[in-house]
């Protein structure tokens, strides 16, 4: 194989269930991750040197992105550590940089896939799985996509039945939010916050009912209100998209990308040229579920 090229998907939180702190530095977690229908592009060749180019799409913030010590190099060194060969690495990013939608976890998922197929190694999913924990809280999400609930740091999976196709529209901010400072901010806002999360089963009943003005009702992000502190315009923005016609807007995961539920197609594409009309030029209609990452040549 000289050229591996993979595609793996951005997430939003359906619930985000946040408990207190623990001694390891990561805050346990009940949630549940949709995979939607906007993608980050992993390229892989063989080469003589190691190479890490990155392309990003107009609504992107290029020096957001990592060069040194990028996803992409680290899971190359997780997969493979005792690998001599370089290889050149491509990443299109369309995925907003450092928003909430799993952006970087999408690159390593997609890197450990490509890898794994361009030096031919087989490797389990079991393993694979093991590898994209080490890289990241959501990584193993990216790996998987559809529906899942996410425990412990959200790395443990559990698949969720989710035969509807929900439509959501996404607006992106130029400038991220570093996800440990939202963290952060909770503990600050919540210091007698109860050790175990609040389960999803309202997101879990309302999904098994394929109705988007019930899902709409269960949304929940815990991170919000320190997302809201850290950023109060998105408060507003909130409010447009429910006034612009949204069943519902949420903060997505530690933010600043808000989501916004439609009814269904048409009124996802109505939405989102209202939210364009009204100033927001990179609010985008996706569909949700998608799959995980994906091999697109082989
Ligand atoms: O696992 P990942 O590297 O994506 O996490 C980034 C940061 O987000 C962690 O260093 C931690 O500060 C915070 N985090 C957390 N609890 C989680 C997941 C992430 O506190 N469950």
């Amino acid at each position: 194989m000289v050229e591996v090229r993979v595609r793996a998907a951005a997430k939003i939180n359906l619930h985000l269930g946040v408990g207190r702190l623990a001694a390891d530095g990561y805050h346990p977690l009940v949630t549940v991750f949709q995979a939607v229908g906007l993608y980050d592009d992993v390229t892989v060749r063989d080469a003589d040197a190691w190479r890490l180019d990155v392309t990003v799409a107009d609504h992107i913030d290029a020096g957001g992105v990592p060069g040194e010590g990028n996803i992409v190099q680290l899971a190359a060194r997780v997969l493979c550590a005792e690998r001599a060969e370089a290889v050149s690495v491509e990443v299109a990013k369309a995925i907003p940089v450092a928003g909430g939608m799993g952006g970087g976890s999408a690159d390593g998922a997609a890197a450990l896939v490509a890898l794994d197929r361009l030096w031919d190694l087989r490797t389990p999913d079991e393993e694979l799985l093991a590898h994209a924990a080490t890289l990241g809280s959501d990584v193993s999400f990216s790996l998987v996509g559809g529906t899942a609930v996410g425990t412990g740091r959200g790395e443990v999976l559990t698949s969720v039945a989710d035969d509807a196709t929900w439509w959501w529209v996404v607006v992106p901010s130029r400038t991220g939010l570093s996800t440990p400072a939202v963290y952060r901010h909770w503990d600050e806002l919540f210091p007698a916050a109860a050790d175990r999360p609040t389960g999803a089963e309202a997101v879990l009943a309302a999904l098994a009912t394929g109705r988007p003005s019930v899902l709409a009702r269960a949304l929940h992000n815990d991170l919000q209100p320190a997302a809201f502190d850290l950023r109060p315009d998105l408060k507003a923005l909130i409010r447009l998209g429910e006034s612009l016609g949204a069943l519902k807007g949420i903060v997505s995961g530690s933010g600043p990308t808000c989501a916004f539920l439609a009814a269904d197609a048409q009124g996802a594409r109505l939405l989102a040229d209202a939210l364009r009309s009204a100033g927001h030029a990179d609010a985008m209609a996706c569909p949700a579920p998608v799959h995980g990452a994906t091999v697109m040549t082989a």
